[in-house]
């Protein structure tokens, strides 16, 4: 069976130097063996000391990586605040979140500007989670609708992508942060249809592309998403800045 993986996004969280770093540390202290990778994406600020505490780690790195929020789509330049997958990928970052529901919210990020970051950022050598998910009015609609607004934001996201290191991170808007999680079976059926609709060359090797689910996944509900076939592990956010409780989920993978 593939890898899984279980991605960590800790949003605007902590606020210290300090609180990042023991996370980290907590988290990098998990044995979880061959079966799983674990991605942490922290923000920007903490980025170079946990990038530190990790080639710190000598030995106990197998199966770790760190990997940021976000990212522009331009390498350097007059663009003020932003940073560019050269300069993470210079700091020792696998990966990059892009398109969350947050940030297509609050920010206003659109499909054509995530579609400029992921293309960016697979030129300057990252591995995109790209993240999609129907909002709940169009989940009250049935499957068909959601499936079909996901398939939308992968066309449009993915537009001009023929190949490249893509895993597709499934969250639908309603479940994010609400305990509110999909039920398994339909998460399920959506990572199917999200692997017929992306192509084959994007992902890692020859199989199918990774997708995660994300949602409302905790050390209680986590095997029951990451156990399925059709689902590569998950993304998790709450449940991700208490050590305990990630280690519970790394270790249902
Ligand atoms: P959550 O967030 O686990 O807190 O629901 C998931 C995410 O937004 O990536």
């Amino acid at each position: 069976m593939a890898k899984k993986l279980i991605a960590a996004n800790w949003k605007e969280n902590p606020i210290s130097e300090k609180d990042a770093l023991r996370l980290f540390r907590a988290v990098a202290s998990v044995r979880h063996g061959r079966a799983v990778d674990v991605a942490v994406c922290v923000p920007d600020i903490f980025l170079e000391a946990v990038a530190r505490a990790y080639r710190g780690m000598r030995g106990r790195r197998a199966g770790l990586s760190i990997g940021a929020e976000n990212v522009f789509w331009e390498e350097q330049g007059p663009f003020t605040g932003e940073i560019g997958p050269k300069t993470l990928a210079a700091l020792g970052v696998r990966y990059v979140i892009v398109g969350h529901s947050e940030r297509r919210r609050w920010m206003k990020e659109t499909d054509a500007m995530i579609n400029k970051k992921v293309k960016r950022s697979l030129k300057d050598g990252l591995t995109v989670i790209l993240c999609v998910g129907e909002p709940l009015a169009i989940r009250k609609k049935g499957r068909r609708a959601a499936e079909s607004f996901v398939k939308s934001q992968l066309k449009k996201d993915l537009q001009g992508v023929r190949k490249g290191s893509i895993i597709i991170a499934y969250e639908p808007i309603w479940a994010i942060g609400t305990g509110m999680a999909a039920r398994p079976e339909d998460a399920a059926a959506m990572a199917r249809c999200i692997k017929k609709a992306v192509p084959l060359a994007v992902g890692e090797g020859k199989s199918k592309v990774k997708v995660l689910y994300g949602g409302s996944v905790d050390g209680a509900n986590a095997r029951d998403y990451i156990q399925l076939k059709e689902i590569d592990g998950a993304l998790v956010g709450g449940a991700s800045l208490k050590a305990g409780e990630f280690k519970k989920i790394i270790k249902s993978a």
